[in-house]
Formats: C-alpha cells, sequence, structure tokens
C-alpha cells in the first residue's frame, strides 16, 4: 500500500487500493474521501454518522465508495471492516475539540483512547496506520485575530449568515440545475445513503 502517492500530485492512480478511514463522514473526512476516490482509491467510510450522511452525498454514488455504519468503541464491528485486503487506516473517529470533551468527558475517553486503541489492536502488519493529531495537544493559544474575517457577529445567538436550505426539486430545476445521472444511479445513491440518514437531515429533506 502506498498512501504517500495520495499526497504527491496528481498522475498517480492508484487503481483498487482500499482504504478504510473511520470517521469518514466528518469535517476532515469529507474533503479526504472525494480526494482518495479521485485517484482511483477503493474507500470505506466507517462512521457512526453522528452529523449524518450529507458530507458524503457529493460522491455517495461513487461505485468505490462503501459506506459501513459502526461505532470503533465496538470492537466486533471494527475488526469486521478491517479486513485483510484492506491496505491502510486513515484513523479520523473522534470527539473533537475541547468544549466537546468537555461536554461529556466519559464518551470523550470512550472514543478517543479505548476507541482509538481498538483501532491500533486491530491493524496488523500490511497495513497501513494514519493517526491525525490535534493542535489542541498543545494548549490554549491566547492571541488575537491575525486578520479581519467576514463574519457577521451575532448579539442575540441568531445565525444571520443563515441562508434557506428547504429547497424543492422545482426551486432546483428553476435554478437551472440538471441531473446527470441516470433514475437507477440515483436510487442506488439513495440506497447507499438513506440509512445513514441523521433526524436533521431528514428533517431538512423533506421537500426533495
Ligand atoms: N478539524 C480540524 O481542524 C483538525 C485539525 C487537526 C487534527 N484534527 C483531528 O482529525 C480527526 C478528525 O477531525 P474532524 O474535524 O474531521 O472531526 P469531526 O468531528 O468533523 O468528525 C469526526 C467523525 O467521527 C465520527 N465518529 C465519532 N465517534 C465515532 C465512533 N465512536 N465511531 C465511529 N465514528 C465516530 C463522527 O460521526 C464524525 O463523522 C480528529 O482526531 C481531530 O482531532 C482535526
Amino acid at each position: 500500500m502506498t498512501i504517500t502517492q495520495c499526497t504527491n500530485g496528481k498522475g498517480s492512480k492508484s487503481i483498487g487500493e482500499k482504504v478504510l478511514i473511520t470517521g469518514g463522514a466528518g469535517y476532515i473526512g469529507s474533503s479526504l474521501v472525494p480526494i482518495l476516490l479521485e485517484r482511483g482509491y477503493e474507500v470505506f467510510v466507517f462512521d457512526k454518522f453522528e452529523y449524518g450522511i450529507f458530507p458524503l452525498l457529493s460522491v455517495a454514488s461513487d461505485p468505490n465508495l462503501h459506506i459501513i455504519r459502526g461505532d470503533i468503541c465496538d470492537k466486533s464491528q471494527l475488526k469486521a471492516a478491517i479486513t485483510d485486503d484492506i491496505g491502510a487506516v486513515v484513523h479520523l473517529a473522534a470527539i473533537v475539540g475541547y468544549p466537546a470533551c468537555d461536554r461529556d468527558q466519559a464518551l470523550a475517553v470512550e472514543v478517543n483512547e479505548i476507541g482509538t486503541s481498538n483501532v491500533v489492536d486491530l491493524i496488523q502488519d500490511h497495513q497501513k496506520l494514519i493517526f491525525a493529531s490535534t493542535g489542541s495537544c498543545y494548549g490554549a493559544i491566547v492571541q488575537m485575530m491575525p486578520f479581519q474575517c467576514g463574519l457577521n457577529l451575532s448579539g442575540n445567538g441568531e445565525d444571520r449568515d443563515k441562508r434557506d436550505y428547504e429547497v424543492s426539486y422545482e426551486k432546483i430545476k428553476k435554478l437551472g440545475f440538471r441531473s446527470t445521472i441516470t433514475l437507477e444511479e440515483g436510487i442506488e445513491e439513495l440506497l447507499k445513503t438513506l440509512p445513514q440518514m441523521s433526524q436533521w437531515e431528514i428533517k431538512l429533506s423533506k421537500n426533495i
């Protein structure tokens, strides 16, 4: 497995090499998954889908993307996913950031310590493990923001940048967007993603 190929620019397709990404539907995972797919990897996302499946929708129809709902704290689920033919595991599943860890400390220990040691235990000699550490391990960095950012600050908790995401198919068509996949491909994509949707995603999608 030459996972380094995926970081050294275009032209090095790695056809069929299998990579499993724990937490692949998260912030970093959902950016990494399309890059690996584009470079020819077969990608297995192993995630609890705490924040839903939306971040992966743009690549859900890719036949090289496989979605596994699972919990890294459940060693048997993880063992079933890290099959012998997986070349590398990118471990991103975590409770991320101090506020989230502080909110539920027991869960943070369970996922970040026990979950991670489950992954380490199950890795075999021929498999690579890639772990993303966090800048939080350096402690709080207190300094002024070096540049002016364009966010609108809210005084009352309301998100002043929010847009209305509740769009209907009709509205999408009126905007000039056309389907780029067949009905069959669409159904396949739905079957892959629907079971992973969170309650809020179901609510958000009610018009689509
Ligand atoms: N976001 C950053 O800027 C940043 C920077 C440096 C390092 N990191 C590290 O990268 C990793 C991923 O960060 P992120 O920002 O993508 O996090 P994230 O919170 O956006 O994503 C974490 C993913 O893990 C999944 N998950 C949580 N618990 C799980 C469990 N028990 N089993 C399976 N899946 C589970 C969630 O559903 C989610 O999809 C973390 O280790 C983080 O510390 C992040």
